[in-house]
């Protein structure tokens, strides 16, 4: 039945990327600059999650190195490395550019002064990039002329409005790609693409994809993971085809995985953030100060918390809520 096991998870790689055709030749025409060896144009990719955005940067950046000999390109996630020196660190590591420089006790400037002195142009891909604790790396990349910045978000406010002014109007003139969610056609797309690599004929109907597709609802993650476990379900109990039952059974199983793979990458103090929360289940917002200071070994200043926070709501791993008597944070995860 399972041809290509990994075809069915999201971190397969597809070979082709459906229906971002617009957002490719945008995010392409912006670095195009660099396969003449000159810096390309800033840019900033939106949109909620599973829409794309970190398959489309990396996709196009792919591409960028395969034509052009001078272009070196670093990812970094910042919901996993959120420090200044985490993320640069995790940038360069990522280049293959900074293997000998360790994360810990080397000074910032050592990573800035490495990538000013490569003697090509280097595209920064940071994802997640509102997260990051300390936006200043962003002015520091800025400053480096020989970096063009790809910046993901979901939500540009959140990435703007904690900028210093300087590195704001900056990024004003960054070219916005932005995703939408995928309509339903579009989803059954991609998802059929998955089955036809991983899957033996006949083993998922295009029902079945369309009844996957209706519940993730534009969102491509869920529908790979859903499709994944309503698979695993059917050859569990010793069947060759997938029906929409092993599809709507799936469905808790499916974004429970999510979930729990989310919760993997959280970085330190977001994990201490979320575990305070999960076994509390609602506090208030100085409460939660409250117990993160006593268990935090060093505490984070309450601005990187709020980002942390931010991060955590994002996932869907907590609710804010706003009530008279101030603000309360809910835990929401599985
Ligand atoms: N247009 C597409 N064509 C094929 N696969 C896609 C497409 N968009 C998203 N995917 C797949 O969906 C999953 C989620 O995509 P991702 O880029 O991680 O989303 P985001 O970064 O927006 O959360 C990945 O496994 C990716 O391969
Ligand atoms: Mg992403």
């Amino acid at each position: 039945v399972i041809r290509n096991a990994r075809a069915l998870t999201p971190d397969f790689v597809p070979e082709e990327l459906w229906h971002r055709d617009g957002q490719i030749g945008a995010l392409s025409a912006a670095l195009r600059p660099l396969v003449q060896g000159s810096r390309g144009t800033h840019v900033i990719i939106t949109g909620p999650s599973g829409v794309g955005k970190t398959t489309l940067a990396r996709h196009v950046v792919q591409e960028l190195e395969r034509k052009a000999f001078d272009v070196t390109s670093g990812y970094v996630n910042c919901i996993s490395d959120s420090t200044h020196s985490q993320a640069l660190s995790a940038l360069l590591r990522d280049s293959g550019r900074g293997a000998d420089l360790r994360p810990e006790g080397t000074p910032t400037s050592a990573f800035i002064d490495r990538l000013r002195r490569l003697d090509s142009q280097f595209v920064a891909l940071v994802d997640e990039v509102d997260i990051l604790e300390d936006p200043l790396m962003l002015s520091a990349l800025y400053d480096v002329s020989n970096v063009t910045l790809v910046l993901i978000t979901v939500n540009e406010d959140d990435l703007l409005a904690d900028l210093d002014s300087r590195v704001q109007s900056r990024l004003m003139s960054a070219q916005r790609i932005h995703l939408e969610k995928y309509h339903h056609a579009e989803l059954c797309d991609i998802l059929q693409a998955r089955v036809d690599v991983g899957l033996a004929p006949g083993t998922v109907s295009s029902l079945v994809v369309e009844r996957a597709a209706d519940i993730a609802a534009g969102d491509a993650r869920t529908g790979i993971v859903l499709l994944g476990r309503a698979v695993q379900r059917a050859q569990d109990e010793g069947r060759t085809s997938v029906t929409c039952a092993d599809v709507d059974e799936s469905r808790e199983s499916a974004l429970r995985a999510i979930h729990e793979r989310n919760v993997v990458t959280l970085s330190t103090h977001q994990r201490v953030l979320y575990e305070i929360l999960r076994e509390a289940g609602e506090l208030s917002a100085h409460e939660l100060h409250e117990r993160y200071e006593e268990l935090a070994g060093s505490p984070r200043s309450q601005r990187s918390r709020r980002r942390y926070l931010r991060g955590l709501e994002r996932y869907k791993m907590i609710r804010k809520l706003r009530s008279g008597g101030g603000t309360r944070y809910e835990f929401r995860g599985y």
